[in-house]
């Protein structure tokens, strides 16, 4: 499969604004206590055919990269991988040392996702997705595979 990585550009919003609510109902994602529109993020995209197949929105400080949000419109085919190595590649050029995203106790995909390209849980957050429903209310009760969504766990990765 051709697929191929570039940039986020002002013309691709509409388009990317109806993938993040297909996977996270808007563009507003909250972690940590913080809500932040994922529109107002750097991020790539994955081309295949001319159609976007996914996408990846980061944010680079004090030398750490997080991983805001990640999703593959075609799972299982490399999308993510593809996309996972090019922000870690970016963020090592941009002499980050560390990359890091957190994720919910429910999405089992994503936690085997990343821990074989090399991450590691670093934090358990009891209950912080209780916090985090109060301000973002839609944020559902059941999760993937119909697991309660609870907890956040934060993964990192060191870079070379
Ligand atoms: C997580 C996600 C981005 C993975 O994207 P993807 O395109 O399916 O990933 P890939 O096809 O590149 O898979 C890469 C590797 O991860 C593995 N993998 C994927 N899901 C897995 C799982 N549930 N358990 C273990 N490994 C898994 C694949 O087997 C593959 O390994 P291989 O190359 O050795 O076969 C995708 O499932 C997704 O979009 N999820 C919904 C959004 C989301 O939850 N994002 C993460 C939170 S930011």
């Amino acid at each position: 499969m051709a697929v191929h990585i570039e940039k986020l550009s002002e013309k691709d919003k509409k388009e990317i604004l109806a993938i993040l609510q297909s996977f996270w109902g808007d563009s507003k994602i909250v972690v940590h206590n913080e809500i932040i529109d994922a529109l107002s993020l750097d991020g790539i995209k994955a081309v295949d055919n001319n159609k976007i197949s996914g996408i990846c929105h980061y944010q680079i400080s004090d030398k750490e990269c997080e991983i805001l949000t990640l999703a593959s419109l075609n799972p299982g085919q490399g999308i993510g991988s593809a996309l996972l190595n090019e922000v870690e590649g970016f963020a090592l050029y941009s002499g980050c040392h560390l990359i890091c995203v957190t994720t919910t106790n429910d999405n089992l995909n994503a936690l085997g996702f990343y821990q074989k390209h090399g991450y590691q849980l670093t934090t358990l957050y009891p209950k912080q997705v209780f916090i985090s429903r109060q301000l973002k209310t839609e944020i559902p009760e059941i999760g993937y595979h119909g697991i309660p969504i609870r907890d956040e766990l934060r993964l990192e990765k060191m870079l070379k």
